[in-house]
């Protein structure tokens, strides 16, 4: 049994508080987001990676045009992103398993791998690039912290982090196929939480 077993199940237990949470949060990563999707086509097809409740992320690429696929491990963070994105196609599963479909010109796994052990994560950089199609582009959330884990608790309910030190997953990202474009803390205030926009390398 895994550590980060339990993750999805406290998710259903907080969907509803969470989905609540992220109105009123705002949507920083926005400008990620924009980077991410900047030299895709009209319609090009991009993955959510743990998509959770489909807001912002989600729906702010479905309404600009993309085709979107979210995986989740959370029926009840999916039942909130079905409703948020009626285009969108959702898929349940763990996402160190499951398969999303594909493949697709872009994904983002935000806020969501950093809920794996750091070999798990290892493994997910794999299967990120092979969800993509060569010069596919990846934006990816991590955590800042060279912790192979710990637990914080979120509404009542415990949850598993970890994080490779950045600059070892910025190396194994290279090992799994990708070219990092960007990388940087984005906010210093969350244990050093780190956005990496990312390339698969053709
Ligand atoms: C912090 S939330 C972020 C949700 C969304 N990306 C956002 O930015 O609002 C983490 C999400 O990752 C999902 N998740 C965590 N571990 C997962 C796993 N092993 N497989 C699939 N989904 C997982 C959770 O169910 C949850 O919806």
């Amino acid at each position: 049994m895994s550590p980060a077993d339990g993750v999805t199940a406290a998710y259903d237990r907080i969907a509803d508080a969470w989905r609540a949470d992220r109105d009123t949060n705002g949507f920083r990563e926005r400008v990620w987001v924009d980077r991410l999707v900047g030299p895709l086509a009209p319609g090009a097809a991009v993955l959510d990676v743990g998509c959770g409740c489909g807001e912002p992320v989600a729906a702010y690429l479905a309404g600009r045009g993309f085709r979107v696929t979210g995986l989740d491990g959370s029926a009840r963070m999916l039942d909130h992103a079905r409703r948020a994105v009626p285009a969108g196609v959702f898929v349940h599963g763990d996402m160190r398993t499951a398969d999303p479909g594909g493949p697709f010109d872009a994904a983002v796994a935000w806020d969501s791998v950093f809920h794996l052990p750091p070999a798990d994560q290892t493994r997910m950089f794999a299967r990120l690039a092979g969800w993509l199609v060569p010069g596919g582009r990846l934006l990816i959330s991590l955590g800042g912290t060279a912790d192979a884990g710990f637990t914080s608790d979120m509404h009542g309910q415990t949850f598993f982090y970890a994080a490779h030190p950045p600059a070892a997953a910025l190396g194994l990202l290279v090992a799994a196929g990708f070219a990092v474009e960007h990388w940087e803390v984005d906010d210093p205030d969350s244990r050093g939480h780190v956005a990496v926009l990312a390339v698969r390398r053709p």
